[in-house]
């Protein structure tokens, strides 16, 4: 159901599913990292895989990896939905994973290790202390050399890169007082905590970055 054609890459929703227009806009771009970044991986864990609509697009162009999506419960109805309508070989259903409660999901039916673990536009959602969480958990499960790679915005020392992220993040503070964009600077402090070195810092369209942070001992 997708069209590989470089000017054509665009998903279509199932009925009455979700879509997200952001997912849309961002995917290749984040594929071309994920393509450079994860050619050694074999098995990626997706931390908040959201809709589901990244990994039904990842999945497919990195066939030499397994991709495990995961996000809380009520989410998984929707994945499933987008992985029936793009299913792929190396593309598993969501694990239940809740950073406040949970420690990183195992599939029973694949209990692979995870050696890079995904995340797009999560830091800015959930809280502080589950930002730290995240760091951690992962932090203790990548062998040495595995990577956490994370999307989305950042500030650079409490600057925001631009008037939009700025807009955005009054928005999740007004929503919930828990979220808002964080500090580049005081997320490489929490990966260092957990032996997880900041490797590669890429710009991203729409004032986004891509960390790439890689196990150390
Ligand atoms: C803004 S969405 C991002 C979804 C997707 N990765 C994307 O880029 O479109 C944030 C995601 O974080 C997940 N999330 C929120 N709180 C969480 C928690 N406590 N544990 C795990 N995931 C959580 C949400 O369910 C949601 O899928």
């Amino acid at each position: 159901m997708f069209n590989d054609d470089a000017n054509n890459t665009q998903s279509i929703a199932p009925e009455g599913v979700p879509f997200s227009q952001a997912c849309e806009n961002n995917k290749q771009p984040i594929l071309e990292i994920l393509q450079k970044e994860l050619q050694d991986a074999t098995h990626v864990l997706e931390v908040g895989s959201g809709t589901g609509q990244h990994s039904v697009y990842f999945a497919p162009r990195l066939t030499h990896l397994t991709w495990q999506t995961s996000d809380v419960s009520a989410h998984h109805h929707i994945i499933n939905a987008w992985h029936a309508a793009y299913p792929a070989p190396n593309l598993y259903a969501p694990l239940a994973f809740d950073l406040s409660c949970d420690s990183i999901p195992i599939n029973k039916a694949n209990p692979t290790s995870y050696d890079a673990v995904f995340t797009a536009n999560t830091l800015h959602i959930i809280s502080w202390a589950l930002v730290k969480t995240l760091f951690e958990l992962v932090g203790n499960t990548l062998p040495l050399e595995g990577k956490l790679i994370v999307y989305g915005p950042f500030n650079d020392n409490g600057l925001y890169s631009s008037e939009s992220n700025r807009q955005f993040d009054l928005s999740l503070r007004q929503r919930d007082s828990n979220s808002g964009i964080r500090d580049l600077q005081d997320v490489i402090k929490v990966a260092q905590k957990n032996k997880l070195q900041l490797s590669h810092q890429y710009s991203m369209p729409a004032n986004n970055l891509i960390l790439v942070f890689q196990k150390q001992s």
